[in-house]
């Protein structure tokens, strides 16, 4: 009686200990603390003052070249996107309106906190709410709380937004930037403040994770995968990859050497070249020339980007003096964090294979999407499976709880196919492999492109009367005569 007694006690306190236990009931999970975050289920703090935000135009009057850098680059696009509007329209009609908050306070951060948000759709809304990620986002930042969270870890926005402060003649601007200013920093129209967090993948941290916003378990990971990685013990930060040209961002990653002050640019570019290439598209059809040619540079640094991350290598495995196996081996050399990271249970990056023998007659093929766009099922996908509360796939971020697979490559890491392959016939064979990538399912991009809200035309705007077939990039490709041995 005694024992049982202290082992239900036992078994208490271990329930007790273990966060998101086996036992859990929703009840149990961390709470976030309404007086600490009063945007909840968005982390964002702001110190409010007279000191209002600004929005991008204004900077551009004395940052010209920024302007011209920030402007078509993803944080530039992050709340107009129309992939993102369609989601976060499916959001706000399954989850409630709240769920908003949570997205916006990552998309665009300074409409939430002054409370601007009123769900999908882009009508009656500011400059400001509009820019996304602009300029008075990221340079107001003063601080963050990253582990004073729910969970411990940088997540949904944990920042502290501060764009100035009352004076005794009126409001002031405060800019946080990554150099020691002189005299005449701001030219009157703000101060300038030294922040070694913008010199820092920390900046970037609290919006490049994100939590589920009840349970607080993570979902995209990119800055969790970099922080665990080689490149963060080198000292090689997001900034060193992303606010850097083609050529200086593949020094970063191969010489783990840091960039001069004076190579930093802001163009936060990474894979999407979908949303440049729809972009583009918009640009044209608006006569917008120069926003055309700017977003068709971007589209261009993606793609040579994805092309620069991966490795491929082809070994043949024999058995009892006979080829029985091909392995492929992808490795991710470039990539800061796993390869691909953040919506790794919607992006694809998979492996195309094709065995000729000395004949020219196909004896395999692998991997080679239909006309409808479709991936064969049993392909190796290196994406991840997301899970609900009963353990069943969902892809939606207010459901998912949980990784069921998660197959990403980390950082100079690799992992390997293999494919099974006899050779009757002829003493050599080709094999050819390609890596190759797209931001989503054909049929995912459909759903999501259908639910934009009513006031993105995607005909008027881009030009889309049917969604096209989704661009697919080959990040790198190999061929190899194997012989028969
Ligand atoms: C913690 C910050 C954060 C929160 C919260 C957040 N996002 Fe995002 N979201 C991001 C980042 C960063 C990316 C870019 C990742 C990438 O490109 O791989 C992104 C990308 C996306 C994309 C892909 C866009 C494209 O063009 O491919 C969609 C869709 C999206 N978010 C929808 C949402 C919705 C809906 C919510 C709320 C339920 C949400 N996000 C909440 C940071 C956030
Ligand atoms: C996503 C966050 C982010 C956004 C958005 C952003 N910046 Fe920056 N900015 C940074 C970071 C990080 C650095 C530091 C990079 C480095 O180490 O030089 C920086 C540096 C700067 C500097 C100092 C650069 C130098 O040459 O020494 C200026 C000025 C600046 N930004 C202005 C702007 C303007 C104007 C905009 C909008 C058009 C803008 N920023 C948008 C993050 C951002
Ligand atoms: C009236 C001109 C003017 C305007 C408008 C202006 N700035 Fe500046 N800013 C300057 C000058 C001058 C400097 C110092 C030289 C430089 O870095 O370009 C500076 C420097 C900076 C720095 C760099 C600090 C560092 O670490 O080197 C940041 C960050 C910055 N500004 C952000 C902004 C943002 C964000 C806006 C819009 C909200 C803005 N500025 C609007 C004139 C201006
Ligand atoms: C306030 C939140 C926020 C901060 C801070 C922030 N980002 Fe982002 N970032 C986003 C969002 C949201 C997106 C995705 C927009 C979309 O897909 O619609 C994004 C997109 C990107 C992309 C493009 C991804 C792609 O698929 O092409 C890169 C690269 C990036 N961010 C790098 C950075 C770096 C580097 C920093 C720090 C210097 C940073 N971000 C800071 C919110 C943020
Ligand atoms: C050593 C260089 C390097 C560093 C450091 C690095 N990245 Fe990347 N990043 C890449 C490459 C290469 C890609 C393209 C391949 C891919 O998608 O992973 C990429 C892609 C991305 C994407 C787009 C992912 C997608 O598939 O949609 C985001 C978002 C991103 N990085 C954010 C970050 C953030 C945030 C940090 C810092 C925590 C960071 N990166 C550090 C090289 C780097």
């Amino acid at each position: 009686m005694r024992q049982q007694c202290l082992l239900a006690t036992l078994l208490a306190v271990l329930i007790a200990v273990i966060p998101g236990g086996v036992a859990h009931s929703r009840d149990t999970y961390m709470k976030t603390d309404a007086s600490m975050y009063p945007h909840a289920p968005s982390l964002l703090q702001w110190e409010k003052s007279g000191a209002d935000f600004t929005p991008p135009e204004t900077c551009a009057d004395c940052h010209p070249e920024k302007f011209e850098e920030w402007t078509g680059s993803m944080h530039a696009l992050a709340f107009k996107d129309p992939v993102y509007q369609g989601e976060l329209n499916h959001a706000v009609k399954e989850a409630g309106h709240e769920i908003a908050r949570q997205c916006e306070g990552c998309h665009t951060p300074a409409a939430v906190v002054k409370g601007e948000i009123k769900g999908a759709g882009l009508e009656g809304l500011s400059d400001m709410a509009l820019a996304g990620v602009s300029c008075d986002v990221c340079h107001s930042v003063k601080g963050h709380t990253h582990w004073q969270t729910p969970y411990h870890q940088p997540e949904n926005g944990s920042l502290i937004l501060s764009p100035g402060k009352d004076g005794p003649e009126g409001p002031e601007l405060t800019k946080y930037g990554p150099n020691t200013p002189d005299e005449y920093c701001g030219d009157d129209f703000h101060q300038c403040v030294e922040s070694p967090l913008h010199r820092s993948s920390e900046l970037c941290a609290s919006c490049h994770q994100v939590s589920n916003h009840e349970t607080h378990t993570p979902l995209e990971e990119t800055y969790r995968e970099w922080k665990n990685g080689p490149y963060a013990t080198a000292n090689i930060h997001c900034q060193d990859c992303h606010m850097v040209e083609t050529q200086t961002f593949k020094r970063s990653a191969d010489a783990l050497q840091k960039p001069d002050r004076e190579e930093y640019h802001h163009y936060f570019n990474g894979a999407n070249f979908l949303l440049y290439y729809l972009t583009e598209l918009a640009a044209r059809r608006a006569g917008d020339e120069e926003l055309a040619e700017n977003v068709h540079n971007k589209y261009t640094m993606a793609v040579e980007r994805l092309q620069a991350a991966a490795a491929l290598e082809i070994t043949p495995v024999y058995r009892q003096e006979k080829l029985a196996e091909i392995k492929v081996r992808v490795k991710n050399i470039r990539a800061g964090h796993n390869l691909p990271t953040s919506l790794t249970n919607i992006r694809q990056m998979w492996l195309e294979v094709t065995a000729t023998d000395s004949q020219g007659n196909i004896i395999m093929t692998t991997g080679s999407v239909d006309t409808q766009g479709t991936l064969p099922k049993d392909i190796r996908l290196f994406n991840s499976h997301t899970q609900d509360k009963n353990l069943e796939f969902t892809l939606n971020p207010w459901e998912a709880e949980s990784f069921s697979k998660n197959d990403t490559i980390p950082p100079k890491g690799y992992k390997d196919v293999h494919y099974g392959l006899s050779l009757d016939r002829g003493t050599s064979v080709t094999i050819e492999a390609k890596l190759r990538y797209r931001q989503a399912d054909q049929k995912l991009a459909e759903k999501l492109l259908g639910m934009v809200p009513g006031d993105i035309h995607l005909e008027a705007v881009y030009g889309i009367k049917e969604i096209p077939a989704l661009p697919i990039i080959d990040m790198v490709s190999k061929t190899v005569v194997i012989h028969k041995k």
